[in-house]
């Protein structure tokens, strides 16, 4: 083999080591496994005896030859104030040695301990791509290089190598660092999510009234079902908690509750926030997730279904039944696993005679409907509502408020609440607004149109004409023992009077 030859013949040889370095970066994510290896390669091409890889801790006051990424180096350290690999990685230059027992900077100790004698050494540092951190964040040192001295080109491959190391440790930091934002991340996912699932529970929805408790016994029993869901009432009858609190108790409960105000967006936005959106649809949009996808494995909730469009809502239809959609200005399918409730104030029958929503749709969405009663079909819950939301909103302002009085309960059950319990929820916020510190709440502090709904001063002459009434039927009911003919006789009105009456006062015979 002539010298040309065995030059090229050790260029290729070199090249190839190169490679197998930087296949094992792409393949072996274990960073310890990965640094043994590129000592090992390091060591195999240069003909050395041993290489080793150093890293400068965090404080930049000792050198560990344990590599723990993530955590303080637990490793074999030695200040950097020691020997040769202290040296350079304190000043960064490369130092090439072939006599390091004459080096002052050489420290045989480790020598004495490790039993092995050093009589050629190359080590180089190790710098990494931010310009921020500063020196080296490590040494690559070769010893031994069994015939010769370590030459030039021992030295760049030795740079070239400890190029690549420096790039693998840059990476296991910052997947460490991304590791940990993640773990915090998750945390906190958590936590808002007890949270939530906390804050919206069936027991939070409050009502007592017959009509109440079978529905929310109803909701609480098809919330564990996949079915979908049509809420329907006034507004502000509690459709948004009611969805939440369904999401909460289903087995999805861990998924995502993702909600969309039909009625908010013009048909395209909507469309674009349902679907997602492809890059370049429009100048400067980006690619984007819809709710529909942002909601898989949980609850769609679409709000003020009432509201959508017919061209959306045939494609909202197919996501129903054939569980896939396609995103705005894309032609490819996705798949989704969703349960959808939807929630409307209008009546849905009206709107399909009107043409303006899907029959089809609204069967889809209506396999259970659940339709909450407006407070005024309710009256009897009003008080406890009103309580409620009086101690939510003393704890908010901090007030100390006695309560309410008998009065101020009265006027509140008394009026209509077309605003239904958003209605009565603001009336008592802006009652404890108004009332002062120590006080009770009075009905003189609530609002005018409320108050307006005052009992009548003149209601209790109506009482009373009711209790004499029914006083004087049941006495002649009686005397005439159960004969509606001479109990009309005996009162002095005719037999369509006293059934008229008796039919209005609910007395039976
Ligand atoms: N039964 C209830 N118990 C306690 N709070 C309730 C109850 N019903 C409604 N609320 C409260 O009343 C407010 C209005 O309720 P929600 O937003 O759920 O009504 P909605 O039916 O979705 O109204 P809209 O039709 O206007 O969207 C909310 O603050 C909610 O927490
Ligand atoms: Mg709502």
């Amino acid at each position: 083999m002539n010298e040309d030859t065995a030059r090229l013949s050790l260029k290729i040889e070199r090249l190839e080591a190169l490679l197998a370095v930087t296949k094992a970066m792409v393949t072996q994510h274990d960073l310890d496994k990965l640094l043994d290896i590129i000592a090992h390669e390091a060591a195999n091409i240069v003909g050395a005896e041993r290489a080793s890889i150093f890293l400068v801790t965090s404080d930049r006051r000792a050198l560990t030859s344990k590599i723990a990424i993530g955590m303080e180096e637990t490793g074999l350290a030695f200040s950097i104030d020691a020997g040769i690999a202290g040296y350079v990685a304190r000043t960064g230059e490369v130092i090439v040695s072939d006599d390091p027992y004459g080096d002052e900077r050489f420290n045989p100790r480790i020598d004495e301990e490790t039993g092995f004698k050093t009589f050629n050494l190359a080590t180089v540092p190790m710098y990494g791509t931010d310009e921020k951190k500063p020196g080296p964040l490590g040494v690559f040192e070769v010893l031994n290089k069994k015939d010769g001295d370590f030459s030039e080109e021992d030295l760049e491959i030795l740079l070239a190598l400890s190029g690549q190391a420096a790039v693998a440790i840059e990476n296991a930091r910052l997947l460490a660092e991304l590791r940990l934002a993640q773990d915090k991340l998750d945390r906190e996912n958590t936590r808002l999510r007890q949270r939530f699932l906390k804050e919206y529970a069936f027991e939070n929805i409050i009502g007592i009234a017959p009509a109440m408790t079978e529905l929310l016994s109803l909701a609480s029993r098809v919330a564990e079902s996949t079915a979908n869901i049509l809420i329907t009432g006034e507004s502000g009858t509690g459709k948004d908690l009611l969805a939440r609190a369904i999401h909460g108790r289903s087995p999805r409960a861990e998924g995502p509750f993702v909600a969309l105000n039909c009625a908010a967006l013009p048909e395209s936005l909507l469309e674009a926030e349902l679907f997602g959106i492809e890059k370049g649809v429009a100048t400067g949009v980006e690619e984007r997730d819809g709710k529909i996808a942002q909601a898989a494995g949980g609850t769609l909730f679409l709000d003020e279904i009432g509201d959508m469009s017919l061209a959306t809502q045939s494609k909202v239809l197919r996501v129903l039944q054939e569980r896939e959609f396609t995103r705005v200005g894309g032609s490819e399918t996705v798949r989704v696993d969703i349960r959808v409730i939807a929630a409307t104030n209008k009546d849905l029958k009206a709107e399909i005679e009107a043409e303006r929503f899907r029959e089809d749709l609204f069967y889809r969405l209506d396999v259970v409907e659940l339709c909450l009663p407006s407070l005024r079909e309710r009256r009897e819950d009003i008080p406890l509502l009103a309580e409620h939301f009086l101690e939510v909103y003393r704890l908010k302002s901090e007030k100390d408020i006695k309560g309410m009085s008998q009065e101020a309960h009265d006027v509140l059950v008394s009026y209509t609440w077309p605003g239904n319990v958003r209605e009565l929820q603001n009336e008592i916020e802006r009652a404890v607004a108004l009332a002062k510190p120590g006080e009770t709440i009075g009905q003189e502090i609530l609002s005018e149109k409320v108050r307006a709904a005052a009992p009548s001063p003149l209601r209790p002459m109506a009482d009373a004409v009711r209790a004499l009434e029914t006083g004087l039927i049941a006495r002649a009911l009686k005397e005439s023992e159960g004969n509606k003919a001479a109990a009309a006789k005996l009162l002095g009105l005719s037999r369509e009077g006293l059934r008229k009456k008796m039919a209005r006062y609910e007395i039976k015979l």
